[in-house]
């Protein structure tokens, strides 16, 4: 069983649900980018204010800031961690891959939740969060499918890429996932 994992897949993908059913089953921690910044603005701290109208535009936040924190994470932790919306970026990616050199812990598996536009929105707008409404979760899809291409690319040149469908129910798309990190 594959115990430091990437989670990538657009927004409303089910990246969260994945990654807290794992890790509640599984030895890692889960690490959000998303909810470690939202907990900032949630505790109105200056980070937070700095933030927080970037989240809500459905931007993404600054390669720097949000490297900072998943490298304070990492530093602080066991070694078995499982990334949840972080890299977004081939900058991030070619960040973490120094600071994981640094660590001695490779990643193990990347996992690509994959779904269409039409569930993300349809699964999104019922959900409610604040960059939750129609026009923000568009910008969001065209956000990622700008910068996952070559995220993924990368990725599957290293051998380390499986794709799963992320339809279906919570269920069947966690049986899909254990297949592809056993
Ligand atoms: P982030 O919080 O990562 O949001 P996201 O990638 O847009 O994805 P979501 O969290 O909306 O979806 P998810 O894939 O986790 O799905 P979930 O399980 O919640 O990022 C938010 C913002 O933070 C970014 O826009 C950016 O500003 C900033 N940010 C974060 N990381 C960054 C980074 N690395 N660099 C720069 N900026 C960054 O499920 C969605 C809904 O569907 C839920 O209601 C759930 O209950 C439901 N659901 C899940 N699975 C199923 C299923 N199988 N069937 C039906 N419903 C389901
Ligand atoms: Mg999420």
């Amino acid at each position: 069983m594959k115990h430091r994992i990437l989670f990538l897949g657009p927004p409303g993908a089910g990246k969260g649900t994945q990654a807290q059913r794992l890790c509640a089953t599984h030895d890692m921690i889960h690490l959000s980018t998303g909810d470690l910044l939202r907990a900032e603005v949630a505790a109105g701290s200056k980070l937070g204010y700095e933030v927080e109208a970037t989240m809500n535009r459905g931007e993404l936040i600054t390669d720097s800031l949000v490297f900072a924190i998943v490298e304070s994470h990492l530093r602080s932790q066991c070694g078995y961690w499982l990334l949840d919306g972080f890299p977004r970026s081939l900058a991030q990616a070619q960040s973490l891959e120094v600071l994981l050199l640094q660590l001695g812990q490779p990643i193990e598996a990347v996992v690509l939740l994959d779904l269409d536009d039409s569930m993300v929105l349809r699964r999104l707008a019922a959900r409610g969060r604040t960059d939750d409404s129609e026009t923000v979760i568009r910008h969001r899809l065209e956000v990622y499918h700008e910068k996952a291409s070559p995220l993924i690319n990368y990725y599957r040149q290293q051998g380390l890429l499986s794709t799963v469908a992320a339809q279906g129910t919570a269920e069947e798309t966690a049986a899909r996932i254990e297949e592809v990190i056993r």
